[in-house]
């Protein structure tokens, strides 16, 4: 409907501002919804899938005793990407394995093995920890973090166990 002079009357200009503001609406959840997904998907991805890690030929590494592997990886958190180099202990049985964490779980020191006590050790509290990786004794209240363990065709691969 116009008016007398041939303006549009005031329901249609309505009409005309509702779908003006629609179209807008409709815009920016085009742009914002895949725009808050990008910027929102590194938080969300945070270490979600762990990757095997090649820890090479099972064979070098010796049976009996535990043994250290040093195994670089890449750590993904939030926007941060980094190199990680890491010690893991092997424990060989044949063509299986156990891993464990260097890292003493009281406060991360680096543990050592030690042959003639048949136990790792931490050097800065004197935790002690037995070749399966359950505390013995010092500060540390819970075990040496495991990973899991495969062997695909005569190599080894650890991945983190997630927490
Ligand atoms: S860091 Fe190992 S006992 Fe404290």
């Amino acid at each position: 409907m116009r008016s007398a002079g041939g303006e549009p009357t005031t329901s249609r200009r309505r009409l005309f501002q509702i779908a003006l503001w629609a179209c807008q609406g409709a815009l920016g959840l085009l742009v914002g919804v895949p725009a808050v997904g990008f910027l929102l998907d590194p938080l969300r991805r945070r270490d979600l899938d762990e990757p095997w890690l090649s820890a090479g030929a099972i064979d070098r590494v010796p049976e009996g005793e535990p043994h250290p592997l040093r195994l670089e990886s890449r750590r993904r958190d939030g926007y941060v990407e980094r190199s990680v180099t890491s010690t893991v202990w092997i424990l060989r049985d044949g063509d299986r394995a156990l891993a464990f964490s260097g890292a003493c779980t009281h406060l991360g020191c680096n543990i050592a093995w030690n042959p003639s006590t048949g136990e790792f050790e931490c050097p800065c509290h004197g935790g002690r920890f037995s070749r399966a990786g359950e505390v013995l004794g010092g500060p540390p209240r819970r075990p040496l973090d495991r990973f899991e363990t495969r062997t695909v065709d005569g190599a080894l691969e650890i991945r983190r166990i997630r927490t």
